[in-house]
């Protein structure tokens, strides 16, 4: 599908990967919705993309539905989605701090995994009602993580709502085949975003060095330009997409 003057709604596109597909989307033409529970990120970014700011919570039906409703009084009905929101967390199950919090595992559920579906039923349940172009009606990309595959101590709760998204996409590519809707996932290696910023260059590098090749941080623009290929490249349908410079993590 091609992006130019189609309604793009990117959650977590405030910051970092988010953000840089904001940017690579607009590069295309694209008419971007930046939803993002930052109030001040998502309107920052939007007026740097010519978008619309839209704050809301991607575990929310209320707050994400008013934001669709919103970006489309504006852009008209999106045909992308990029569920890009999400969040961290690292304890061990047992550990000096004693027992993981039962609450903290659901959170980083909530916002990691079923926030992503949140958003991917209600754009579907809008971008149902507006005919295909072409072959195509619209396209669906969430983010999950290496971690999904290679969690590392103290990542329980994320890698378990990043293996949800993995596990996800396929059953939601064969739901929405009849409506001509396409469902990807791309899991993202080791990535310099706002997540990574607070560490030291030193921790930075070591990080890096890590990645077989090119041994660095990987830069959001090109996660960015993968999220654009998906969109434009019509064949590419119920995969997860590993971005990582062939890193497989190590326990620790
Ligand atoms: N940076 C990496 O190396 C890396 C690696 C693997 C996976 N990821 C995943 O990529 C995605 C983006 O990460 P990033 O590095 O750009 O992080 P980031 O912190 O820079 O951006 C995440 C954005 O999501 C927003 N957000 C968080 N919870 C939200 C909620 N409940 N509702 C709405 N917005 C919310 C934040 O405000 C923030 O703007 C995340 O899902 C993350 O797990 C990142």
């Amino acid at each position: 599908m091609e992006l130019k003057d189609v309604a793009v709604l990117i959650t977590g596109g405030g910051s970092g990967l988010g953000e840089a597909t904001a940017r690579a989307m607009a590069a295309k033409g694209a008419r971007i919705g930046v939803i993002d529970q930052n109030k001040d990120n998502a309107e920052k970014v939007a007026a740097e993309v010519k978008g619309v700011g839209l704050h809301a919570d991607v575990t929310s039906e209320e707050q994400i539905k008013a934001a669709i409703a919103k970006a489309e009084a504006t852009h008209g009905v999106a045909r992308v989605l990029m569920n890009c929101a999400g969040i961290g967390g690292s304890q061990r199950i047992v550990g000096r701090d004693g027992v993981y919090p039962l609450e903290k595992f659901a959170r980083i559920i909530n916002v990691n995994l079923i926030g992503t579906f949140n958003c991917l039923r209600l754009f579907a349940e809008r971008l149902v009602t507006i005919e295909p172009v072409g072959e195509e009606r619209g396209v669906i990309i969430n983010t999950a993580s290496v971690a999904a595959y290679e969690g590392q101590i103290g990542q329980i709760a994320y890698s378990a709502s990043k293996g949800g998204v993995v596990g996800l996409t396929l059953p939601a590519a064969r739901d929405l085949a009849s409506q001509k809707i396409r469902v990807n996932t791309i899991a993202p290696g080791l990535f310099f975003t706002p997540l990574l910023m607070s560490l030291s260059e030193e921790a930075r590098k070591s990080l890096g060095a890590q990645v077989p090749h090119p041994s660095r941080l990987g830069d959001a623009k090109e996660y960015g330009s993968l999220a654009v290929h998906i969109v434009e490249n019509p064949m590419l349908n119920g995969e997860t997409i590993r971005l990582d410079g062939a890193i497989r993590m190590a326990p620790r």
